[in-house]
This record gives structure tokens, sequence and C-alpha cells, in this order.
């Protein structure tokens, strides 16, 4: 099973795909997440990577697509991807065609996920995660049982991306609007497009993706 969440940020992607990933055992792939780490490991992609992110435009078609084929060849994607922040422009989608023809795989469905624009700053500005464990906070919305304390791994440390400050969430939102959203039009043409209800609580998306999901399995 492979499915793209598309969205906008702070739609819930990386929420969803996590958890469909602990449900259904298909690999959560985030190109975002690819590139944090190669930041983090001060390799080439993630030096060049790193001004372009935090202005919040693209890094080029031809970097993603050279790592999402290289992830797509691991043997723990065999069950299915549950691709998050990738493709987001009409060269990455045509690429992602070829790579999974060529492993004689297919695309079951793309999941468009509507939000409200103003509830998106407000869920990413107010984001952030430990340092330790990558649990996920909000400090209005998902806060700490015990303030400073992960829940999950009892860390102490918690970290900011450095793209989630008002300004470039907006700007982010415009490079959504101009270099993905047309992807919308591309899978429905294709005859894959589902489209849920972003605004949602987590629990419910999770249960209209799943139905999605059974319904795409047959
Ligand atoms: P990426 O990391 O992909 O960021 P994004 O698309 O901007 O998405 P986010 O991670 O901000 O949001 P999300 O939709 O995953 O929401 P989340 O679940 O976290 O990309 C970062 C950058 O990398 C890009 O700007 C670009 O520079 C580069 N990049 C990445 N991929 C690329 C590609 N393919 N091509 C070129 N460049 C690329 O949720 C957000 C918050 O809301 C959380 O606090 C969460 O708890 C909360 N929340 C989630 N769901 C709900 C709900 N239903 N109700 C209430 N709160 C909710």
């Amino acid at each position: 099973m492979n499915v793209i969440l598309l969205g906008p940020p702070g739609a819930g992607k990386g929420t969803q795909a996590k958890i469909l990933e602990d449900k259904l055992g298909y690999k959560q792939l985030s190109t975002g997440d690819m590139l944090r780490s190669a930041i983090v490991a001060g390799s080439d992609i993630g030096v060049k990577a790193k001004a372009i992110m935090d202005r919040g435009d693209l890094v080029s078609d031809d970097v993603i697509i050279g790592i999402v084929s290289e992830r797509l060849d691991k043997p723990d994607v065999i069950k299915g991807v549950v691709f998050d922040g990738f493709p987001r422009t009409p060269a990455q989608a045509d690429a992602l065609d070829k790579m999974l023809a060529s492993k004689g795989q297919k695309l079951n469905a793309v999941i468009e996920m509507k939000v409200d624009d103003e509830a998106l700053v407000s869920r990413i500005v107010g984001r952030y995660s430990c340092a330790t464990c990558g649990q996920g906070y909000h400090d209005e919305l998902a806060k700490p049982k015990v303030a400073g304390v992960c829940d999950v791994c009892s860390g102490t440390v918690f970290n900011r991306r450095p793209d989630d400050n008002e300004k470039t969430v907006r700007d982010r939102l415009g490079v959504y609007n101009r270099q993905t959203a047309p992807l919308v039009a591309y899978y429905h043409r294709k005859g894959n497009l589902h489209v849920i209800d972003g605004m949602a609580e987590i629990a419910k998306v999770t249960s209209a993706m799943t139905s999605i999901l059974n319904q795409v399995k047959g």
C-alpha cells in the first residue's frame, strides 16, 4: 500500500503518517525529516538545504528525488509507504510514478487534508518536540502532563524548528499554494484523490484515513 498525504504545512501529515506507521506497518517517508537529519549530520545535502528550509522555500527536485529513490531501495518499505511531504511539485509526482513502476508497484491513494490557514499558523507556531525522543507537543493544544517533562521519556530538553515562526509559516503556505496545490488536480485526473477534513480531531482524521485505505485495499 502506497499512500500520499497531501496538505499544507501543519495539516497534520506527520502526525497521521506516524499513527498509520504504528497501526498498519506502512513506513512513514518524510522528506522534511530526512532533510533535517541531513542538516544534523552536516552532509553536503544538509548544508545546502538548511538556508532554503529556513526561509520556507523548496529544496531542488533533483536532491529530493535522489533521497526518496535511495530510501525506496531499503528493504523495510516492502509493506508500503506513507509519503509525508512528498511529492511537492509536478516533477516529483512524475518521478514517484516512475520509481514505483520500476519496482512493479503503484500508488494506491492520495489523501488531501483540507484545513483552515489561520488554524495552521497557530498549530505550527505553538509546536515543539522532545529533543531526546522526538515526541511532539504544542503550547496550547498538547501540553506534557508535567510542565517541562516529556511524557514518553522524561526528557527535559525541547526543540522548536527554525522554520516554525509566523513569517516563515506564511511563506511556506504561499509556496504550498503556488507549487504543491496543483497536484490536487493532477491526482484528481488520475482518479486516486480522496479528500478529508483535516480540521477534525486527530483520532477522527485517522479513522477517515483508515477507511479510505481499507476501501482501496478492496
Ligand atoms: P516538512 O517537514 O515536510 O514540513 P511541512 O510540509 O511544512 O509540514 P509540517 O511538518 O510543518 O506539518 P505537518 O502537516 O506534518 O503537520 P504536523 O503533523 O506536524 O518540510 C519542511 C521543509 O523541508 C519545507 O519547507 C522544504 O523547505 C523542505 N522540503 C521537505 N520536503 C520537500 C520536498 N518534497 N520538496 C522540496 N522541499 C522539501 O502537525 C502540526 C501541529 O498540529 C502539531 O503540533 C500537531 O500536534 C498538531 N495537529 C496535527 N493534527 C491535528 C488535528 N487534527 N487537530 C489539532 N492539532 C493537530
